[in-house]
């Protein structure tokens, strides 16, 4: 089996999987990362959702052969001390229900708040389109990345 080095939160953790085994299987299996949780196995939900490149992906899709060139940040990095805006955001407007996809939304805010600080509410539904909530929180979560989004600006 090979063998492949990856950064995640700034950490570099090598381990021996298939090359096509999904990046949220190394996360969860294979680094103890369970964060990101496993919803659709084929990119439609956004539970798996962590940050790569900048950008919020799906890594129940991203084989990990395809993750090696970047750090990859999951919820458990996405800061020391839950004092990311985001995260104060959704304490302060108490988001989650069952928050089994809350960890997907909180990546895909930060992501989106990382490259627009200050989105419109256009924007904020198109970057959280493909994050599913089935416990219906969708208003609470687009509040919390306009708080976050004014905590930014402070
Ligand atoms: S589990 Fe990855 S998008 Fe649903
Ligand atoms: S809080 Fe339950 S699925 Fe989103």
């Amino acid at each position: 089996m090979p063998s492949y080095t990856i950064t995640v939160n700034n950490a570099e953790k090598t381990v021996s999987v298939d090359a096509d085994t999904p990046l949220l299987w190394v996360l969860r299996d294979e680094l103890g990362l369970t964060g990101a949780k496993y919803g659709c196995g084929k990119g439609l939900c956004g539970a798996c959702t962590v940050q790569y490149k900048g950008n919020a992906i799906r890594s129940c899709t991203l084989p990990i052969a395809a993750a090696l060139e970047e750090n990859i940040t999951t919820i458990e990095g996405l800061s020391a001390d839950l004092n990311h805006p985001v995260q104060q955001a959704w304490m302060e407007l108490d988001v989650p229900q069952c928050g089994y996809c809350q960890s997907g939304q909180i990546i895909s805010a930060a992501a989106l708040l990382s490259k627009n600080p200050a989105p419109t509410e256009d924007e904020i539904n198109a970057a959280m389109a493909g994050n599913i909530c089935r416990c219906g929180t969708y208003p609470r979560i687009r509040k919390a990345i306009q708080l976050a989004a004014s905590k930014l600006e402070e």
